[in-house]
């Protein structure tokens, strides 16, 4: 299949991309290049792809397509409560707009990178499947939920969009998030002997390596349209289902001589939901998550450790919100964070 990968110079993106070449697939990429430089190892080998705005696609970037897999957002729930509308606007807007610009190309098949957070305030013990009320508490996870009814409604019998509802990440990828969970704490305790937990841990925050994520989304291209067309899928395993005092006792063991500090000052964090993630095993059989917590933090810590991970970087360069903030003050960005040469 020709795929075009957006947002494939990204954390996901860039494990995502040889993942799908190695299974075949001709991989062409379109990215802002907003954290492009952000690399902890050697350099990675990208696609080639064109650097453009989501906002200014246009028809050209999705002839010849077969399938979008469509990654590229802003990312977090800080950069989304940094400036809502431009999280809307990008996430939701510019995403149903690269949709019905792929539908009318005659691309047959939409992958999209959703969340988990769609279950927001969803609380409880119970595990949550697909099918649970959303009740996302900030603008990134609604942007999220705007999105999958919009294209919902595209969805018919040529265009197959499927929603990928991705646990939090975690491991290693060349272009490195530092602001997510598991890799934030694995840092924290490598920097600093301390897992430093701010919340009172006892949310729970179901997580999946990266390189599982790329594994769900290159199966998921190629399976049957009935198995997945129109469909959510909460991409994960029910084994790395834990709470953030569980996620921070992992990596205490991963890290040796690191302390867990749990804080408890930003009290309990209302984003809170343990998931059902057999739905997607159903319709992929044969698929399931490779990697525990645990080996993700081993892996992190090494990879931490061979490139010498700075604190400057881990605040800084590995940091989404910061990266954006500094881009914005050395005026490289304007304020809807465009490119301004
Ligand atoms: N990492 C996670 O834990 C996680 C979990 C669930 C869902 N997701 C979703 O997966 C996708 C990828 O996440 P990630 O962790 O790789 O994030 P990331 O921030 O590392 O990558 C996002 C990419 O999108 C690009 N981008 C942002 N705004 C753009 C714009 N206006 N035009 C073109 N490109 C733009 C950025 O340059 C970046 O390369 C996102 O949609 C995210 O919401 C991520």
């Amino acid at each position: 299949m020709r795929v075009l990968l957006t947002g494939h110079q990204g954390y996901l993106g860039t494990v995502m991309a040889p993942v799908l070449a190695a299974a075949g697939h001709e991989v062409v990429g379109l990215d802002a290049g907003l954290f492009a430089d952000c690399v902890l190892g050697p350099a990675p080998a990208d696609p080639p792809g064109e650097r453009i705005d989501l906002r200014d696609v246009t028809p050209e970037h999705v002839a010849g397509v077969d399938a979008v897999i469509h990654l590229a957002a802003l990312s977090n729930d800080p950069l989304g409560s940094l400036a809502p509308e431009l999280t809307y606007d990008i996430n939701h807007h510019a995403s149903v707009r690269l949709a019905r610009l792929a539908r009318d190309a005659g691309v047959r098949r939409f992958l999209y990178a959703s969340t988990c957070s769609v279950y927001g305030a969803s609380g409880g013990d119970g595990l949550v499947a697909e099918d649970a009320p959303l009740r996302p508490v900030t603008p990134y996870a609604e942007s999220k939920v705007r999105v999958e009814d919009d294209l919902h409604a595209l969805a018919d019998g040529d265009f197959t969009p499927v929603f990928m509802r991705n646990a939090t990440a975690f491991g290693y990828s060349p272009r490195l998030r530092a602001d997510i969970v598991l890799n934030n704490l694995v840092g924290h305790a490598l920097l600093s002997g301390e897992v430093l937990v701010l919340s009172d841990g006892t949310p729970w925050r179901p997580l999946v390596h990266a390189a599982d994520i790329a594994r769900a989304f290159t199966a998921a291209l190629t399976a049957p349209r009935e198995a997945v067309h129109d469909r959510a899928f909460n991409i994960g395993s029910e084994i790395n289902n834990v709470t953030v005092a569980e996620i921070a006792e992992q990596v205490a063991e991963a890290v040796s001589g690191a302390k867990v500090v749990i804080t408890g000052e930003n009290g309990a964090d209302p984003r809170s939901y343990r998931v059902d993630f057999s739905r997607f095993r159903a319709a992929i059989p044969g698929f399931d998550c490779e990697w525990t917590v645990k080996q993700g933090a081993l892996e992190l810590a090494d990879a931490y450790r061979k490139f010498d991970l700075t604190r400057e970087d881990f605040e800084r360069r590995f940091t989404r919100l910061a990266v954006l903030r500094a881009a914005s003050e050395a005026g490289a960005v304007d304020d809807t964070l465009r490119w301004r040469r």
